[in-house]
């Protein structure tokens, strides 16, 4: 197959939501369907237990399974589909973050119930910074739930984004009888079945007699009501627009009973974007050149303290990557060839000779690699959009045993490295500050750091309520720092941050500085 071709069959997304929408029931169904596993259940047993925020052990050993599934690698039809997993526990929101900046699309689960979360709001903040087409499913139809418009409603305003319903179901809960598939005018009888999928109707147009003969006359009658409506109200779906992420188009269904998935995932593969060009700093670099070029958006530590070894998950933009091949580390500036790259296939990992734009390989990595570095067969390329988010929480860190100072450092250095939190030292008193997305993220670092690395750390208080990143003439700058430099940090990279203690704090600095532009995240 030509480079073209592979390029234009692959799907590279991840699915995101708020924790119990049922991600992980709906990427089962997708693996079902891809015949990349054969029962229902398999993914499932590889979760991270969400429940547990104090039992963080559990979740670490979790973690050393999760890394095969961090990548779900299978064909459906003619397509390659790469699905990135994000993980399910809401402190490792940070990670889930770096996972949507290699994705193409994303899919979006939403409990009919429930409605928009607040993890679902963030993490569609972040597909709408980059533009990301998205496609919302809404989840668990046969129970009782939301009015389907006003989930509509709301998925716009929340979502602020504009939505066009592409199947639509007919009652809900108790009375859930399927959905009609507006883009390809069936209806999908449901029957609930955990395995199998359901039976189709298919129909002329929404008039069709057969419509009533399936649901009942005054379902039917309803069915029509609101088809009305929603073509009344809602412009016809156009593919453009939601490449453009204008637009997203909603289905309906219960991803636990297989139903209103392979709908889903027929108009995903026909409508969803292949590889896009990626931005570096330098150029837009399109998947179809020649030369290999790709990026480190994830890496895995290993669990095993004896040997510190973890995986690169490297997205590929450009060209093929081939197994022994030479590379050019751009950051280090040193060549390294790579003789055990691992595909991602479904729940196994394998080595590969040759990996294409949207695929992720994995390279072993013994310390070589940070987020954000960039693979190239030569050029100095650098790319873009990896920023780092504010975090939410923040502590001092001490060291509690003075004689493994360098050990703490070393170790805290390759944690950071590894995307586990952001430390910024404190202008002011020198401290170094660790932030994180979650409580759970601090107990990780403590554990690992006396584990991997025989250093003792302890946490010590500090009240802060973000970190912006901060840009601004000279002059400003200096000003800025003079009078709030028992608050200013450097970021890793030696960047300006401001710690701001309070919103409040926060919007007097914006008020008072208007020069100063103030960032939540670090790539502007
Ligand atoms: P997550 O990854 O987004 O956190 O959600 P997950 O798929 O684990 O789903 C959360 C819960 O919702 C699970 O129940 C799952 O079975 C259920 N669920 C998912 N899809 C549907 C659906 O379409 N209808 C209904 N009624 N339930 C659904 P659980 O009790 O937490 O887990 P389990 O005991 O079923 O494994």
């Amino acid at each position: 197959m030509s480079l073209t071709t592979e390029i234009t069959r692959r799907r590279t997304f991840a699915i995101i939501s708020h924790p119990d929408a049922g991600k992980t029931t709906l990427t089962e169904k997708l693996l079902l369907f891809g015949g990349a596993i054969h029962v229902a259940g398999a993914v499932k047993s590889n979760k991270i237990k969400k429940t547990a925020t104090s039992d963080w052990m559990e979740i670490e050993k979790q973690r050393g399974i999760s890394v095969a599934t961090s990548v779900m690698g299978f064909n459906y039809g003619d397509y390659k589909i790469n699905i990135l997993d994000t993980p399910g526990h809401q402190d490792f929101a940070e990670d889930t973050y770096r996972t949507l900046t290699a994705v193409d699309s994303v899919i979006i689960v939403v409990d009919v119930a429930k409605g928009v979360e607040a993890q679902t709001r963030k993490l569609m903040e972040v597909c709408r910074m980059r533009n990301t087409p998205v496609i919302i499913f809404v989840n668990k139809l046969d129970r009782e739930g939301r009015d389907p418009f006003d989930i509509l409603d709301e998925l716009e305003q929340e979502l602020m984004i504009d939505v066009r319903p592409l199947s639509w179901p007919i009652n809900i809960g108790a009375h859930f009888k399927g959905v009609y598939n507006i883009y390809e005018h069936n209806i999908s009888l449901f029957k609930p079945d955990k395995q199998h999928v359901t039976d189709r109707v298919d129909i002329s147009d929404i008039n069709d007699p057969a419509i009533d003969k399936a649901i009942g006359a005054a379902d039917a009658e309803k069915l029509r009501a609101d088809i009305e409506l929603i073509d009344g109200v809602y412009p016809d779906f156009n593919t453009l627009d939601y490449l453009d992420a204008k637009v997203a188009p909603v289905f309906f269904g219960s991803a636990l009973n297989t139903f209103g998935v392979k709908e889903l995932l027929d108009c995903f593969v026909r409508i969803a974007p292949s590889p896009r060009p990626v931005n570096a700093i330098e150029r837009t670099v399109e998947p179809g050149e020649d030369k290999f070029t790709g990026f480190v958006f994830k890496i895995h530590a290993n669990m095993d303290p004896n040997h510190r070894s973890c995986i690169a998950f490297v997205k590929v933009c450009s060209g093929v990557f081939q197994r022994n091949g030479n590379y050019k580390h751009v950051r280090s500036g040193k060549s390294y060839r790579f003789s055990a790259p691992t595909a991602f296939m479904a729940q196994k990992k394998e080595i590969i000779d040759e990996v294409y734009p949207g695929d992720i390989v994995g390279l072993p990595d013994n310390g070589i690699f940070k987020i954000g570095d960039t693979l190239t067969e030569g050029e100095e390329l650098h790319f873009k959009g990896l920023p780092s988010f504010s975090p939410e929480m923040f502590k001092y860190i001490e060291n509690s045993d003075p004689m493994k100072t360098k050990q703490l450092n070393k170790g805290l250095e390759q944690l950071m490295d590894e995307g586990v939190a952001q430390m910024f030292i404190n202008q002011f008193n020198n401290r170094k500050i660790i932030g994180t997305v979650g409580q759970l993220q601090f107990e990780v670092i403590q554990y690992r750091l006396l584990h991997e690395y025989g250093a003792q750390c302890r946490w010590e208080p500090i009240h802060l309520y973000k970190a912006c990143w901060i840009e601004s003439d000279e002059e400003a700058l200096d000003a800025f720092k003079k009078r709030k430099h028992q608050f200013m940090a450097l970021d890793r990279e030696g960047r300006d941050v401001f710690l701001a203690d309070s919103n409040y704090v926060l919007q007097m600095a914006q008020q008072d500085f208007p020069k100063i532009t103030f960032h939540f995240t670090s790539e502007f």
